[in-house]
C-alpha cells in the first residue's frame, strides 16, 4: 500500500458543523480509520490546516486533537501549493468570497451548504470551478441519512407504485435564549447575518426531493418569524429578523406534490426531528433521520370517521419496520469519501457546485415565493 497525503485546509472548523461532523466525524474519523483506501494500493491520509480568525480558538482545537498545523492566514494557506483543498464551513455570508478565492488559488473545493447567498453567486461559483478545472462538491448530508437511504432503497425497489405525496415535518423548539440558551447560534436569527431557516433548509428540500423523486418544479411558501425577539450568545438581546418558521408546497416533475413543514417555534410530538411521509398507489413509508417504516397496499386498514366513539386502533402500530440490512457511516464522513475519491481517481460525483446552486436558487424562489404571496416556478439551470 502506498500512503498519499492530502493536504486539506478547513476553515470555520471552530463552529458547530465543522468541528463536529466535519473534523472530528468525517477527517478524524477516516484517519483513526487508517486513512482511505482508494482500491488501488493507494491510500489518502487526510491532513487538516486548521483556518479561522481566532488563534486562541485553532491553537486549542489543533492541541486538543494532536493536530500540528493551524492558521488565521487564508490568503498565505491558499498560496501554499501543497494545500491540495479548500473546505469552507464558516457561517453563510463569508462563504461565496473564500470559495472565490480558493478556486483561483486552483484549489478544489468542498463547501458547506447554502453556497452562497444567492443564485447569481451560487451560479457563478460553480462556473469559475470548471473554468479553473478543479474538482468541487457540496455538502448533502440529508441522503446519506440511514431512513433517507431505506426510503431511497424502496423507491428503488418500487414499492411504492405511483408516488403521490410527499410530506415532511422538521423542527425542535429552539430556546430564545433569555432562561434557558439557544442551542444554534443567534446568527441563523439575524437576516442580514445569512440567517433564515428558507435559506438553511430549503437547500436540503431542494436536493432530498430531487434525489429521491425529481426536480423540483414549482414553489410555494409563506415564512414568518414567529419569535421576534432573542438574546444571543452573551446574553444580549436582539431583534430576530430572520425567517423562524416556513411552511412551503413543492411540485416535483411527474405530478408529485411535496409539502413541507419547518420550523425552530415548534415542539416536538414525533419519532425524529425531521420525518418524511411518502404516499403510493402500492404503498406508503415514513422515514426519518434513522427509521424508516412501511404499509403496504396489502396491509392497509379501513378506518371509518366517527367523530363519537374514540379511535378504535392504534394507528402507528400498523406499520412495519424496514431493517438496517447493512451498516450506515456517518453521512458526512460517507460524503466526504466519495468526495475524496472523486478528486483522486475521477470517481463521478454529481453533487457538486450546480447541485448546490439548486437548492440556493429554491430558497431565493422560496422566499420570493412568501413576500408575494404567489406559487413560482423553478426554472432549470445549467452551467
Ligand atoms: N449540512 C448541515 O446539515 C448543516 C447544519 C447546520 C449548518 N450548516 C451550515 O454550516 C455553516 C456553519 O454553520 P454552524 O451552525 O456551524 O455555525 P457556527 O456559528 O457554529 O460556526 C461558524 C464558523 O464560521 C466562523 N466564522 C467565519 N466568519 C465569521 C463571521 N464573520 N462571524 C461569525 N463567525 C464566523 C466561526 O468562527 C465558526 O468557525 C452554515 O453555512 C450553515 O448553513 C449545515
Amino acid at each position: 500500500m502506498t500512503r498519499k497525503t492530502v493536504r486539506i485546509a478547513m476553515n470555520g472548523v471552530t463552529g458547530r458543523m465543522g468541528h463536529r461532523q466535519h473534523l472530528v466525524r468525517s477527517i478524524l474519523a477516516l484517519r483513526e480509520q487508517g486513512g482511505l483506501d482508494l482500491g488501488d494500493g493507494t491510500v489518502l491520509w487526510p491532513e487538516p490546516v486548521l483556518v479561522g480568525r481566532r488563534a486562541h480558538a485553532l491553537r486549542a482545537l489543533a492541541e486538543r486533537y494532536g493536530l500540528t498545523e493551524w492558521s488565521t492566514d487564508l490568503d498565505a494557506v491558499l498560496a501554499d501549493d501543497t494545500v491540495d483543498i479548500y473546505f469552507d464551513a464558516q457561517v453563510t455570508a463569508a462563504r461565496e468570497d473564500a470559495l472565490k478565492k480558493a478556486i483561483a488559488a486552483g484549489k478544489h473545493v468542498y463547501t458547506e451548504k447554502p453556497t452562497a447567498t444567492g443564485l447569481d453567486g451560487a451560479l457563478q461559483l460553480a462556473r469559475l470551478a470548471e473554468a479553473a478545472g478543479v474538482r468541487h462538491g457540496v455538502v448533502q448530508d440529508k441522503i446519506f441519512l440511514p431512513g433517507l437511504l431505506k426510503l431511497k432503497r424502496l423507491v428503488d425497489g418500487g414499492f411504492f407504485g405511483r408516488i403521490l405525496s410527499v410530506r415532511g415535518e422538521f423542527g425542535y423548539w429552539v430556546f430564545e435564549g433569555d432562561w434557558q440558551s439557544a442551542q444554534r447560534p443567534s446568527w441563523n436569527y439575524r437576516a442580514e447575518d445569512g440567517g433564515g431557516i428558507v435559506v438553511d433548509m430549503f437547500p436540503h428540500w431542494e436536493y432530498v426531493l430531487h434525489e429521491l423523486f425529481g426536480r423540483v418544479t414549482s414553489v410555494q411558501a409563506l415564512a414568518t418569524t414567529h419569535i421576534p425577539r432573542r438574546w444571543d450568545e452573551d446574553g444580549r438581546p436582539y431583534a430576530a429578523t430572520a425567517d423562524d418558521a416556513a411552511y412551503g408546497i413543492f411540485e416535483i416533475e411527474g405530478g408529485i406534490v411535496a409539502q413541507i413543514n419547518a420550523s425552530w417555534a415548534v415542539r416536538v410530538h414525533r419519532d425524529e426531528l425531521v420525518e418524511f411521509q411518502v404516499d403510493g398507489t402500492e404503498g406508503s413509508a415514513v422515514a426519518g433521520l434513522r427509521r424508516c417504516r412501511v404499509q403496504h397496499r396489502s396491509a392497509t386498514p379501513r378506518p371509518v370517521w366517527n367523530p363519537d366513539v374514540p379511535a378504535t386502533e392504534v394507528f402507528r402500530d400498523q406499520w412495519q419496520e424496514v431493517p438496517d440490512n447493512t451498516e450506515f457511516d456517518n453521512g458526512f464522513k460517507a460524503q466526504w469519501e466519495l468526495f475524496l475519491k472523486h478528486v483522486h481517481t475521477g470517481a463521478p460525483y454529481h453533487w457538486d457546485l450546480l447541485a448546490g446552486a439548486r437548492g440556493v436558487q429554491l430558497a431565493e424562489l422560496g422566499l420570493k415565493s412568501s413576500a408575494e404571496g404567489r406559487r413560482l416556478e423553478v426554472p432549470e439551470i445549467t452551467l
